[in-house]
C-alpha cells in the first residue's frame, strides 16, 4: 500500500482505501440521489430526460492543438490533482487508465507521461501495470510514488514492504542534478505516503533524493528519459511540488504553456460554430456555474440560434431570477425563456414531508415544464450540457451522474420518440476551477462565476417538513442574511457552502415585553474539497453573532438561531 489520504484519522473507516464515487464508509457517494457535481448536474439531467437526448457518446479525442501531458491513473486519490497541477501551468493534461495501450498514448502525441500513486503494491499478483513500451525513452516519464516503484520493479529493481512506513511531512535531501530539482533548496519539506520502498534501483538509475527512511526518494535515468519521486509533489503539503512538476513538464519535456482560458474560448467557439451550422440549440440554465459558462460559450459561437430555458420553480434563493435575467438577457443579450412555474411546484409539493418524495416530485415537474417549453420552440437539434472533465473521466461509473438515477425512476411521455438531439458539451475538457476561469474570461459577473454550489431541488430540501410559500419566504430571508454576512466577513469563497435551514421546531422566546413561540433556523457552513466529505466551518463568533441577531430581528416568525457543528460523514451537508 503506497498511497493514503492526508486527512487520515484514527477512524478505522478512514483508513480503508477510498474508491471513486464512494464515501470513506464505502457507501455510494450519491446515495439518496445526491450528486457529486451539484451545481447543474441535476437540472441538466431533467432536461436530457425531457428532451429524450441520447446518452452522450464519448469519443476520446483531445482538443486540437495544445501540448499534452498524459497522466496514467493507477488508482491514486490524487490523480485528478496531478492533472490540475499540470493545467495550472497552462499545459493541457489528460487522465487515462493505467493500462492504456501505448498506441493510444502515442496517438495523443504527449510531450510527457506522469504515473500516479496507487493503493496497490507492485509485487501484488493483480497490481496495476502499464504498457512496457512506456520505458522505451521515447517520451519523458515521471513516476510518482507507486509510479516510481512500478518503474523500478518493471526495469529490474527491487521493491519491498518497508519495515518503517513513511507517512506525512518529511524532509528530503536533494542530491540529483538531473533537472527535476533545478532552482530548489537542497533540503525540501515533502509529503510522503508509502508502505513499500525501493531497496535496489534498476541498472542505469541513480539516486537523486533521500530521506532518513528512504534512500531512493528520487531516482533518475536521464539517458532513458525516466524520472521518479517517492513523495507527492501534487499536494499542498509539498510546498515546492509545483516547481518540481514544472521542471519536469516544461523544462525537461519541453511542453509549451499555451493552454489558457482565452485560447480555450477561441477554440471552443470555433468548434461549436462549425458543428452547429444552421442548427437550433437549447440550454437549461440552473443558476449554477457550469450551465452559465456553457451557455455563454455557445452563445458566443452561435448567438440567436441558442435559446436558454430557466424554470423558476420558486425554490430558488432570493433575487436568483433577477440575477439570471440581468446577466443573460440584459447583459449578454441571450434569448432566454423564463418560465414562472412557482404555483405548479407548490401545488404538487403541498402536504409532502418526505425528502425523497420532494425530490421525486420536483424532478418530475421539471421534466413536464421542459417538455411543454421545448415543444413550443419547434425544431431543436442540439442540447447544451455543462458536463465537466471529472464526469467524462468517470462516465464509465455512470452512477455518479444524476442522469442515471433520475432516468431509472422517471418514465415520462411527451415529445415524439424519434426526436433526437445531439449533445454539445463545451466544458468537457475542464475542471471546475478552469470553468470559473473561463467564465471570468467571458465576462460573466463574479456573483455568477464564484458562487457556492446549490442543490437542484433548491430550498425544498432545506425546509424540514412541508414546503409552503410562507415557509419559503422565511427561509429565503434567513438564507440571504447568512450569505450577506459571510460575504461581508470575506469568508464566502473559503467555504464550500453556507446557508440556512428552516427547522420544524418552534421554541419560546421573548421580544419586547411579549412571549413569542416561533421558528428555529439552523445555520450550516462547511469546508470541503469536493462535497464528498466536509467539516463544519469554524466561523468567528462575531460573524455568528451578527447572523443570529440579524435573522431574529429581520425575519418575521424566527426567534432562535442554532449553528450546525456536524461534519460529513456522519451528517450530510444538506439536512434532507
Ligand atoms: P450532501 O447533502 O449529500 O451534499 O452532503 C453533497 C453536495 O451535493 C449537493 N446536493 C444535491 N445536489 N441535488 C443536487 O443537485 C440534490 O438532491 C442534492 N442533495 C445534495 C449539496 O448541496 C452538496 O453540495
Amino acid at each position: 500500500m503506497t498511497d493514503t489520504s492526508p486527512d487520515q484519522t484514527d477512524d478505522p473507516a478512514a483508513s480503508r482505501p477510498r474508491e471513486r464515487g464512494r464515501t470513506v464508509h464505502g457507501e455510494p457517494a450519491n446515495a439518496g440521489h445526491r450528486v457529486l457535481a451539484p451545481d447543474d448536474a441535476e437540472v441538466e439531467a431533467y432536461l436530457e430526460q425531457a428532451l429524450h437526448a441520447p446518452p452522450p457518446t464519448r469519443e476520446d479525442a483531445a482538443p486540437e492543438g495544445p501540448d499534452t501531458v498524459v497522466i496514467l491513473d493507477f488508482g491514486s486519490q490524487f490523480a485528478q490533482l496531478i492533472a490540475r497541477r499540470v493545467r495550472e501551468m497552462n499545459v493541457y493534461s489528460e487522465l487515462l487508465p493505467h493500462d492504456t495501450p501505448w498506441s493510444e498514448i502515442q496517438r495523443r502525441n504527449p510531450k510527457a507521461v506522469i504515473l500516479t500513486g496507487s493503493p496497490s503494491s507492485v509485487y501484488d499478483a493483480d497490481a496495476p501495470k502499464a504498457d512496457p513500451a512506456l520505458w522505451s525513452g521515447r517520451i519523458p516519464v515521471l513516476g510518482i510514488c507507486y509510479g516510481l516503484q512500478l518503474m523500478a520493479h518493471e526495469l529490474g529493481g527491487e521493491v519491498l514492504p518497508s519495515p518503517k512506513r513513511e507517512y506525512g511531512p518529511t524532509a528530503v535531501q536533494v542530491s540529483g542534478d538531473d533537472g527535476l530539482f533545478i532552482g530548489l533548496e537542497r533540503e525540501q519539506p515533502v509529503w510522503m505516503s508509502h508502505g513499500d520502498t525501493i531497496v535496489r534501483p534498476p541498472e542505469g538509475f541513480r539516486p537523486t533524493a533521500q530521506t532518513d527512511a528512504t534512500p531512493y526518494a528520487g531516482l533518475a535515468d536521464p539517458a532513458r528519459n525516466l524520472y521518479g519521486i517517492q513523495f507527492h509533489p501534487e499536494v499542498a503539503h509539498t510546498p515546492r511540488g509545483k516547481d518540481i512538476l514544472r521542471n519536469f513538464v516544461v523544462e525537461i519535456a519541453g511542453a509549451r504553456p499555451t493552454w489558457t482560458p482565452a485560447s480555450l474560448v477561441d477554440t471552443t467557439v470555433a468548434e461549436v460554430r462549425e458543428r452547429v451550422g444552421e442548427g437550433h440549440v437549447i440550454c437549461a440554465l440552473s443558476g449554477g456555474v457550469d450551465s452559465a459558462v456553457a451557455a455563454t460559450l455557445v452563445h458566443r459561437a452561435i448567438g440567436e440560434q441558442l435559446t436558454c430555458i430557466y424554470v423558476d420553480h420558486g425554490l430558488m434563493r432570493k433575487r436568483e431570477s433577477e440575477l439570471l435575467r440581468a446577466t443573460f438577457e440584459q447583459h449578454l443579450g441571450m434569448r432566454l425563456v423564463m418560465v414562472d412555474a412557482r404555483d405548479r411546484f407548490l401545488r404538487r409539493l403541498a402536504g409532502v414531508e418526505d425528502p425523497e418524495e420532494k425530490r421525486r416530485i420536483i424532478g418530475d415537474e421539471f421534466i413536464r415544464v421542459f417538455e411543454e417549453e421545448a415543444a413550443k420552440l419547434g425544431q431543436i437539434d442540439f442540447l447544451v450540457q455543462g458536463t465537466l472533465y471529472p464526469d467524462v473521466i468517470e462516465s464509465t461509473t455512470a452512477e455518479t451522474k444524476a442522469a442515471a438515477k433520475i432516468k431509472t425512476h422517471h418514465n415520462v411521455g411527451g415529445l415524439p420518440a424519434d426526436l433526437r438531439f445531439s449533445l454539445i458539451e463545451p466544458l468537457r475538457y475542464l475542471f471546475k476551477d478552469e470553468v470559473r476561469r473561463v467564465g471570468v474570461e467571458l465576462g460573466l459577473p463574479e456573483a455568477m462565476v464564484l458562487r457556492q454550489p446549490f442543490p437542484g431541488p433548491g430550498l425544498a430540501i432545506r425546509i424540514i417538513g412541508e414546503v409552503t410559500a410562507e415557509r419559503l419566504d422565511t427561509l429565503r430571508e434567513a438564507d440571504w442574511i447568512v450569505i450577506d454576512e459571510i460575504k461581508a466577513a470575506g469568508l464566502y469563497r473559503s467555504l464550500w457552502q453556507s446557508f440556512a435551514i428552516l427547522t420544524p421546531v418552534r421554541s419560546v422566546g421573548v421580544m419586547g415585553d411579549g412571549r413569542t413561540y416561533a421558528n428555529v433556523v439552523a445555520v450550516r457552513a462547511v469546508t470541503s474539497d469536493d462535497g464528498m466529505t466536509a467539516d463544519w466551518a469554524r466561523l468567528p463568533y462575531e460573524v455568528l453573532a451578527k447572523i443570529s441577531s440579524r435573522i431574529v430581528n429581520e425575519v418575521p416568525g424566527v426567534n432562535r438561531v442554532v449553528y450546525d457543528i456536524s461534519s460529513k460523514p456522519p451528517a450530510t451537508i444538506e439536512w434532507e
